[in-house]
Parts: C-alpha cells; sequence; structure tokens
C-alpha cells in the first residue's frame, strides 16, 4: 500500500506519522512546494521507525509528482490555512487553485487513488478536486465528519466525566458554523445523551463543536492539526482494511437528503472502494432546516467557486 500525502504542513505530516504508525502502509510519499519542507520532515519521521518500531518507508519530494506514482490513496492537505479573524471560506480564492492542480498532477500518476481531501473550505475543496480528478464521486471524499464528531464527543466526555470511548455520535452538513450535530444520535454507551445531560449543556457542547476549529486558530494562531490528522488516518484505515466503518465524511449527494449535485457532511459506509453507500437518517423538522441552511452556505461558497472559472 503505497499512500500520498500531498501538504508537508501540520495537517500532512501528522496525518502521514499516524498511518506510519498504524501500519496502513509500506510507503508514504510527502510531497510539497516548500523545498526541503517534505523531505525533512519525512526524514525525521522515518528516523523514529527504530524507536517507536514500524516499518513504513516515509520519503518526502519537492512537487516531484512522478515519485507518487501508484499510489492507492491520495490525500490532499495543500493550502493555505487560517489567521485568527478568518474563516474556512475567506481561503477559498488561493485553495481553489492550489487542490486543482495538485489533484490533476497527482491523478496523472496515480489514476486508480481514493482521494482524501482535507483543504478548507472543506466542502467545496472536494468539489473542486472531484472536478479535477475526473474520476467517480465514491473515489472523491473529504475528512470533516470525524473531526467535528470527535471534538463533540470529547466535550461530551469531558462533561460527564467519562471515558471518549463510550460516547457514539452523529453530525451531518458542511464543515464550518453551520455544521449539523445531532443529540438525538449521541448516546454514552447506548444511553441517550437527553438522559444524562440538559437542554442547556447540550446546547453549550453543540457550539462548542461549531466553533471548535475556531476557537483552536484563535488559541494557535493557526488551524489545528492533532484531531484533523487522527481523523483522516481514522478514514485511511477504514480503507486500508475494507472495514466498511459508518461515519460521517464529506460525500457526494445524489438526491440523498432531498440535495443534489453538492458535497456535504453524511454518514457513509467506507472501505476499500471509497464511499459504499450514502447512508440517509431520519431527521426531523428542525435537523432538516438545519441541514438545509448548512447545504444553502455550502452552495452560496460553490458560486464563488464557479465564478472563478477554473472548471
Ligand atoms: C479544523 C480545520 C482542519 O476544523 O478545518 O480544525
Amino acid at each position: 500500500m503505497k499512500i500520498t500525502v500531498i501538504g508537508a504542513g501540520n495537517v500532512g505530516a501528522t496525518c502521514a506519522n499516524i498511518i506510519a504508525h498504524k501500519a496502513l502502509a509500506n510507503q508514504i510519499v510527502l510531497v510539497d512546494v516548500k523545498p526541503g519542507l517534505a523531505e525533512g520532515k519525512a526524514l525525521d519521521m522515518w528516523q523514529t521507525a527504530p524507536v517507536n518500531i514500524f516499518d513504513t518507508r516515509i520519503i518526502g519530494v519537492t512537487n516531484d509528482y512522478v515519485a507518487t506514482k501508484g499510489s492507492e490513496i491520495i490525500i490532499i492537505t495543500s493550502g493555505v490555512p487560517r489567521k485568527p479573524g478568518m474563516s474556512r471560506d475567506d481561503l477559498i480564492a488561493t485553495n481553489a487553485k492550489i487542490v486543482k492542480e495538485v489533484t490533476e498532477k497527482a491523478v496523472r500518476y496515480s489514476p486508480d487513488a481514493v482521494i482524501i481531501v482535507v483543504s478548507n473550505p472543506l466542502d467545496v475543496m472536494t468539489y473542486a478536486a472531484y472536478l479535477a480528478a475526473n474520476k467517480h464521486h465514491s473515489k472523491v471524499f473529504g475528512m470533516a465528519g470525524i473531526l467535528d464528531a470527535a471534538r463533540y464527543k470529547s466535550f461530551v466526555a469531558e462533561i460527564l466525566d467519562t471515558s471518549p470511548r463510550d460516547v457514539q455520535a452523529l453530525l451531518l452538513g458542511g464543515h464550518g458554523d453551520t455544521m449539523v450535530p445531532l443529540p438525538r444520535y449521541t448516546s454514552v454507551s447506548g444511553i441517550p445523551i437527553s438522559q444524562l445531560l440538559n437542554q442547556d449543556e447540550i446546547d453549550r457542547i453543540v457550539e462548542k463543536t461549531r466553533q471548535g476549529g475556531g476557537d483552536l486558530v484563535k488559541l494557535i494562531g493557526t488551524s489545528a492539526w492533532y484531531a484533523p490528522g487522527a481523523a483522516v488516518a481514522l478514514m485511511v484505515e477504514a480503507i486500508v482494511h475494507d472495514q466498511h466503518r459508518i461515519f460521517s465524511i464529506c460525500a457526494y449527494l445524489n438526491g440523498e437528503y432531498g440535495l443534489s449535485d453538492i458535497y456535504l457532511g453524511v454518514p457513509v459506509k467506507l472501505g476499500r472502494k471509497g464511499v459504499e453507500e450514502v447512508i440517509e437518517i431520519e431527521l426531523d423538522k428542525d435537523e432538516k432546516k438545519l441541514l438545509n441552511d448548512s447545504a444553502n452556505a455550502v452552495r452560496d461558497l460553490m458560486k464563488t467557486l464557479d465564478e472563478m472559472k477554473l472548471f
């Protein structure tokens, strides 16, 4: 299994590191535009192999897509990250061009790869990669639902003083302020969250989740990477081991949830072939409205992508 990670920034390097530690690939190629960055980080990670005991050969290259040839999974993290005060949407003009370019180059050398997009604004960048890759939509999707759900679960675990591993949760919608955490689909070891927390506490957790990425940007001065990198690695694991796992990712909708021709966070079954199935869960009137509002926010941003006339 050969995996290419494009972008050797914090998110790209972190997910490469976790993929190596989880022994999900025998080769990882880290690519960056900045000379020396991917080479240096890859070398540093490779030198942890004798200490942390893994076999994955990690190499870094500067813009050399020949080295990525024959990858089965391509992870796109390229683009500028957020600075304090910026929304994910402010990044579109710069990142759309970058995502288009790197996707086209990578697909040329790995035409059969599954593509995972991480660049922001996520839902629109995943659409841009889909257009640039010219592949079936089941092979191109984005990471966000696992990250947003992880933040949500961590807040639930914190307030209940319980293990995060016992918290189950589902989120829908775009990876932004309009994301839709679903308390009705949240439980702790099977116990509905409504029996453990009052409405005020649940509302606060939902809000904290929506602001989760932004709060980290304020604290660190740039986007987060540990949880995003770990979330990507979980998707890679589901693909590599053909686990048919169910979790929310940014997937193409073709009529599901009454929405078409849009990439949005929804639960899917994920395995070796990519998205095997989009799972339509039952939503009440309020949840449906929130999902539609989120889809509209993504569609607004899609207009900006259309106006750029990149495709
Ligand atoms: C975040 C970025 C990765 O939510 O979008 O932290």
